[in-house]
């Protein structure tokens, strides 16, 4: 599996990937657009890819990275690809970019009912710093605020190798 910056060539399979996941957060098609534009906000996009099967993007992350606290803003990750470390792998990835751009903490939001992300941020030793009450709609539920702080890279051995 190869991890790599988002080109706009990968737009097609990223909305489809989005579309297929409930709990990913649902963007137009302007918005993933607006990535690559110069006069957007800044913003990384990673997608892995299979290199077994002809480069097929089998995950995605997005984070707005325009401060020293960086924002996830979407992951996902195909489902027939799910738990084989397509999560950890792209995620340990964007730290470490945000490690490199001078971050010093990336937060993102999650639904209190999503247990697999939660149990991935947690692996990758994000921690609870609040909860947005009613946060989510449809259904109506609380987000858990998770925050990284990048000096624990080390201490989680995910230091760049
Ligand atoms: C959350 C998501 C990105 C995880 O990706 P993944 O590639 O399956 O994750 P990994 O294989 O790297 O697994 C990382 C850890 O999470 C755990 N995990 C993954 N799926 C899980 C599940 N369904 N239930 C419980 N734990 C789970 C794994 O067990 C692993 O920990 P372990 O080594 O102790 O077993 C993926 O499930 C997904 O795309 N979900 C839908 C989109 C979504 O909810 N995004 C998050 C929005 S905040």
């Amino acid at each position: 599996m190869l991890i790599r910056p988002a080109t706009p060539d990968d737009v097609p399979s990223m909305r489809v990937l989005e579309q297929q996941t409930e709990t990913a957060a649902h963007w137009a098609e302007r918005e993933y657009d607006a990535l690559f534009a110069a006069d957007a906000p800044p913003r990384i996009a990673l997608v892995a890819t299979s290199e077994a099967d002809a480069g097929r993007v089998v995950g995605f992350v997005i984070a707005r990275c325009a401060t020293a606290e960086w924002e996830i803003e979407n992951v996902v990750v195909a489902r027939e690809e799910r738990n084989r470390g397509v999560g950890i792998k792209i995620i340990r990835e964007l730290l470490l970019r945000a490690q490199s751009a001078g971050a010093t903490s990336v937060l993102l939001e999650v639904r209190e009912s999503n247990l697999a992300a939660r149990r991935l941020y947690e692996k990758l030793g994000f921690s609870q710093q609040g909860r947005r009450s009613n946060y989510y709609h449809q259904p109506e539920e609380d987000a858990l605020l998770l925050c990284f702080s990048i000096t624990n890279l080390r201490q989680f051995g995910l230091e760049a190798e």
